[in-house]
């Protein structure tokens, strides 16, 4: 499989660039401690994957067990993904119900609020056992069963967890929809999953500022009259509209009901949620996991990759709303009867040492968060650092975007003081885990580089037409063979899922990833080469903002990319022509720049907005968006050729007024 450790040891430049080894003591009580024991079960799981799966999914409790372990075809014509054909199990029974032996009075999560100075909470197994219950009681007292969609909107608070643990116990399928969307956004999301519950808050915290979810959820329903019932969490006590027979107060309802039920008996296959994803085109799709697959990856990979040992404090500081809090806050940790902290709050609030104290709070050892977040921590200095203790840390993680190497030294020197491996993970909401990542206690790190394959994963870089490269080489990045965690379809929209991931690169699953694999065979993940940008790790679909851009009376065209940004690793760059009648003003670029934060959400902040009198086209009037992109990114000297494009002036035009300096 071409891997080769690097041949230089210890931290120091090389001609190969910085090398770090795990360091001694990590190495000493990790799973796999050496390069030697990775390549071989690495080995074996592409050999031999159905006896690799057939023994890691032993770590599942299974109430029967599976007959066939894996039955896929990536063949476009013919496309099938099945794992452990058979098998029935419940998602919640594994996190919670399992532990409850060994663990009933172990704290499963601590609760930290966004207000510092608000208690928080220790939930133990126990307490999430009878929570978990509770709800799944009152959705089925409610109508819910088996198969129903539960839209859930809540903000970081217990009851999100116990809220897709409800939904999980009594196999209905959860689709969180993240708070910071919009009520559009949260329509949309509520129609194409054909929901009819809906979970949420009054008002969600964030950065002591209140979000309206309830009056969100509110306008959202105008939309959805499937929606029959309103479970409403009260967080924050705020005043809030009530809608008589449809809205209900959760606190009141869980004391209707016992802290006992039975969970489900579901399928292997049965889904276990959807969670909607930006593509390059249209609108975001319905990313459908199942049940028995995910489980087992989602377990597995967070115990490998974060070297996760009973006893330690795990803190993954990611939103539930989003793919990294379903696999590494809810399934794969509590599946692990880990305990862990729940953080209702944000890195700079009430201030840059925020992150820092609450390590130091609940002694976490393990630390999983974003290259966002440490960039906008390295910038405010390593005083808020420097003044908290952090000794309890023993691993730092990444996930979302490519990290910088400047960001990933600052991570590793002055918040693990080179104590703590860094494991940049590189996934996807499609992936369900983790796919390319170090393994802590074996692997060799590169600043920048999310490494190697995971166990059972085949990556391989194709050129333009599909072509395999060998060796190092630069292309985009395709999976060979499917893996447990892998998602089933696009909800109600299979063809669709063929066409996005498989029809490119017939018989390979392609990621929308550029990459370069180098003479370690270590990838380095370029980031997206469709339309899809990454904003502070967030994905959004450059075609969803220019359709809400459009949506405004002036506008009359609209082209989005990304740019290179500081801070969020890409920002929002929106082209704008304006309909007859109307003149460009600063008064208008922030309307419209609202406009969109009002129809898709806050993240939907566009950066820089620049007016032009055209778009430069092709004769065939497509947009020319490689020609944007440069602009943007202020790479105007280098356009490429722009010999065919209708009216080459335009160019010149958006040169000059380009807002990126
Ligand atoms: C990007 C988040 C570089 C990538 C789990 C991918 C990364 C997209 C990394 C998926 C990483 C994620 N290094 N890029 N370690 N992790 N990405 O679906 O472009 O929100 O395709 O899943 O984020 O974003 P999603």
């Amino acid at each position: 499989m071409g891997v080769q450790e690097p041949v230089n040891a210890t931290a120091a430049y090389s001609g190969r660039g910085l090398v770090f080894e795990p360091p001694e003591a990590f190495r000493k009580r990790a799973f796999i401690s050496s390069m030697e024991q990775y390549r071989e079960l690495y080995e074996r799981s592409i050999k031999d994957p159905e006896g690799f799966w057939r023994e890691q999914a032993q770590r599942i409790t299974w109430f029967e067990p599976f007959h066939t372990v894996k039955n896929t075809s990536f063949d476009p014509s013919n496309l099938y993904i099945r794992w452990f054909e058979g098998g029935k199990l419940n998602a919640a029974y594994n996190c919670i119900d399992r532990h409850l032996e060994k663990r009933a009075d172990q704290v499963a999560f601590y609760w930290e609020p966004d207000n510092p100075d608000e208690e928080g909470k220790a939930i133990t197994y126990r307490q999430l056992y009878e929570e978990v219950c509770r709800l799944a009681n009152v959705l089925k007292k409610h109508g819910v069963k088996k198969g129903d969609r539960v839209t859930i909107y809540l903000p970081m608070i217990p009851e999100a967890i116990y809220a897709m643990l409800a939904c999980a116990r009594i196999g209905a399928i959860h689709s969180v929809v993240f708070a910071g969307f919009s009520p559009d956004s949260l329509a949309d999301r509520i129609l194409d999953g054909e929901a009819t519950y809906l979970i949420t808050a009054d008002e969600g915290l964030r950065a002591g500022r209140r979000v309206p979810l309830k009056r969100n959820a509110d306008q959202a329903l105008e939309r959805c009259p499937d929606v029959k019932t309103v479970l409403v969490v009260r967080r924050t006590g705020g005043d809030i509209n009530w809608v008589e027979g449809r809205d209900r107060w959760y606190h009141e309802e869980i004391q209707t009901v016992s802290a006992e039920c039975p969970p489900e008996v579901m399928d292997a296959e049965d889904p276990l949620f959807f969670l909607y994803t930006s593509g390059s085109t249209g609108k975001p799709k319905g990313v459908v996991h199942t049940t028995g697959g995910y489980l087992v990856y989602a377990s597995l990979t967070h115990q490998f990759v974060f070297d996760y040992h009973e006893g330690d404090i795990y803190w993954c500081a990611a939103d539930i709303g989003w793919i990294t809090g379903h696999s590494y806050i809810v399934y794969g940790p509590l599946a692990n009867g880990v305990t862990e902290v729940l953080f209702e709050g944000t890195p700079t609030y009430p201030d840059p040492s925020r992150i820092w104290q609450v390590v130091d709070k609940y002694q976490v050892n393990i630390l999983y968060t974003s290259p966002t977040a440490i960039r906008a921590l390295m910038r405010e200095g390593d005083e808020w650092v420097k003044k908290t203790s952090r000794k309890s840390l023993r691993l730092l993680g990444t996930v979302g975007e490519p990290i910088n190497p400047e960001a990933w030294l600052w991570y590793y020197r002055v918040v693990g003081e080179e104590r703590c491996p860094i494991v940049d993970t590189w996934w996807q909401t499609e992936t369900g885990g983790i796919m390319i990542t170090p393994l802590p206690g074996a692997t060799p790190l590169k600043p920048g580089s999310a490494t190697l394959p995971f166990f059972g994963v085949q990556p391989a870089i194709v050129d333009n037409d599909g072509n395999i490269l060998e060796g190092t080489a630069d292309g985009m990045l395709v999976i060979l063979d499917s893996w447990p965690g892998q998602m089933r379809t696009v909800y109600r929209a299979h063809d669709r899922f063929v066409q996005t991931y498989f029809t490119r690169f017939p018989g390979k699953y392609f990621t929308g990833d550029g990459a370069r694999r180098d003479e370690d065979g270590y990838y380095w993940i370029v980031g997206r080469v469709d339309d899809v940008i990454n904003v502070s790790g967030h994905r959004l679909g450059t075609a969803e903002i220019e359709s809400a851009l459009v949506l405004h009376e002036a506008v009359a065209e609209a082209a989005v990319v990304g740019y290179p940004h500081e801070i969020k690793g890409q920002g929002i760059y929106a082209f704008v022509t304006l309909k007859a009648g109307y003149a460009a003003s600063d008064q208008l670029r922030q309307e419209l720049i609202q406009h969109v934060r009002k129809v898709l959400g806050p993240i939907f902040t566009i950066d820089l907005l620049q007016f032009t009198p055209a778009l430069p086209k092709t004769r065939s009037g497509k947009i020319m968006r490689r020609i944007l992109r440069k602009i943007a990114a202020n790479e105007y000297q280098d356009l490429g050729d722009t010999s065919t494009l209708a009216d080459p002036s335009v160019v010149e035009e958006l040169v000059q007024n380009r807002l990126n300096r």
